[in-house]
């Protein structure tokens, strides 16, 4: 390590596998003798995880790169790394040419290295995956997790899909599953440690294919929810191409396999379906979330949803209302089709007009929170387990989560606040469309 060590800033935009990506740079980066900063004046090296799932999440990389324009003649070096990286690649040198290092997610195993060439003054330093490479997944011990009680791990990376709208094939690379026993070693350490939620990753988590061919991801799921101190096991997220029954019964047999699952299903109508190259039918779709329904344990589902794509009628997107009741989930993301470069929907023909996806937009997110006002109730007088996230003051509330990932706000009649990260037994009293209200059940 250097005398005076470089100092850096890390911002980051984007899903929870940039989120987790983000931690696994600034290990590596620690690691490498580098120390992070809160404050991006003070940081000798700014980095720039970004999204490029929707257009107005890429229009703000490039707002916030003129942003940091300004710094240039201050000494600063730049790095932009994730999705826009990756899918821009050495254009970003010519729209930002104060940025040194361009790297996409696929290539962040080789940042040692790339920090060497950085340190040495080079000023164009690529990391762009091609798709041909069958690299192995970006495994590193020197993660830094920003929460010490709930924590990521990958199990899946890159995606094969080609759904026709999304980039995160492109931007992503070749899927690749990491072996499990290398999943495994993680999730001990972590749980050693004193994380008690562990939240398994994957932009299709369920594709798993373990490359020792050990495990299966109901087994994986399993084995973690086995592991000692280990109270929670999430995942996400779901594709409905690759889900089987073993997933439920893995969450019907073990209490710390949460029972929550999101299966985002992106249209009602199988005719929209099918433009989207999704490979899977309403019916078929259904079908699995019969298996869901059909559990012991009351699983929660989840959904995202697009409006709007090209050739969408106003009778596909009927379809699309009718699942909301058919299926009633407890959340539902539901964006505007957005026109991603490279995608196979580019010149698709039947564009829907901007204010027709918008207005479909609004009905959906109207009758879907009225569906959730209802579907909460079911809530009302039990009594759950609710993990310790932080406390409100304001309002005299400590705030938590569900095993179903639902807020939980409470109140308490001791007179000492429980730990963030402790577990609270909770009785349910008031609900509303995407919360819940109750009271500490006092232990004896
Ligand atoms: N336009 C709008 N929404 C999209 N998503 C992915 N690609 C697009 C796009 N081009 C949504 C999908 C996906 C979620 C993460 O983002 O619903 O599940
Ligand atoms: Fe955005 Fe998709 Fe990349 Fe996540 S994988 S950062 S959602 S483009």
């Amino acid at each position: 390590m250097s005398a005076a060590a470089k100092t850096f800033y890390m911002e980051t935009f984007g899903c929870q596998m940039n989120a987790h990506d983000s931690e696994k740079v600034i290990g590596t980066l620690e690691h490498e003798g580098y120390v992070r900063v809160q404050d991006e004046e003070a940081a000798e090296l700014i980095l720039y995880n970004t999204c490029s799932i929707r257009d107005k999440a890429e229009q703000k990389v490039f707002h916030r790169l003129n942003e940091y324009k300004r710094m240039q003649g201050e000494g600063k070096q730049f790095a932009v790394l994730g999705c826009v990286a990756q899918q821009e690649g050495e254009k970003i040198f010519e729209k930002a040419p104060f940025v040194s290092l361009v790297s996409g997610s696929a290539s962040y195993r080789n940042l040692p290295e790339m920090l060497v060439r950085l340190e040495a003054g080079e000023k164009r330093i690529t990391g762009l995956d091609d798709r041909r490479t069958q690299d192995a997944t970006f495994d590193t011990e020197f993660t830094t997790r920003s929460n010490p009680h709930r924590g990521y791990i990958t199990i899946i990376e890159g995606c094969d899909k080609f759904c026709s709208y999304c980039v995160v094939p492109y931007t992503r690379g070749k899927e690749r599953s990491r072996a499990s026993d290398s999943i495994m070693a993680e999730a001990q350490r972590m749980a050693s440690l004193g994380y008690t939620d562990i939240q398994l990753l994957g932009q299709n988590v369920n594709s798993y294919r373990d490359p020792l061919g050990q495990r299966t991801f109901a087994q994986v799921l399993e084995s973690i929810g086995v592991l000692h101190g280990v109270r929670r096991v999430r995942f996400t997220t779901s594709h409905p191409r690759d889900f089987t029954p073993d997933i439920i019964e893995v969450i019907d047999r073990m209490p710390t396999v949460c029972d929550h699952v999101h299966l985002p299903v992106q249209s009602g109508s199988s005719a929209v379906l099918k433009a989207m190259q999704r490979e899977y039918t309403r019916e078929w779709y259904l079908e699995r979330i019969g298996w869901i329904k059909a559990a012991k344990r009351d699983i929660s589902m989840t959904t995202d949803i697009i409006v709007g794509f090209p050739g969408e009628t106003e009778e596909d997107f009927e379809m699309t209302m009718s699942l909301l009741d058919e299926v009633g989930y407890d959340a539902v993301y539901a964006f505007q089709y957005s026109q991603r470069p490279n995608t196979p929907a580019v010149g698709m023909p039947d564009t829907v007009p901007d204010d027709v996806k918008s207005s479909r937009l609004q009905r959906l997110m109207d009758a879907q929170r009225e569906r959730q006002r209802i579907a909460y109730e079911r809530h009302m007088g039990q009594v759950m387990d609710v993990m310790v996230e932080g406390y409100n003051s304001q309002r005299g509330q400590i705030t938590g989560r569900s095993s179903q990932n639902k807020t939980v706000n409470f109140t308490t009649t001791q007179p000492i606040l429980p730990a963030l990260g402790s577990y609270q037994q909770v009785k349910i009293t008031r609900s509303f469309p995407n919360s819940l209200v109750g009271e500490a059940v006092l232990a004896g």
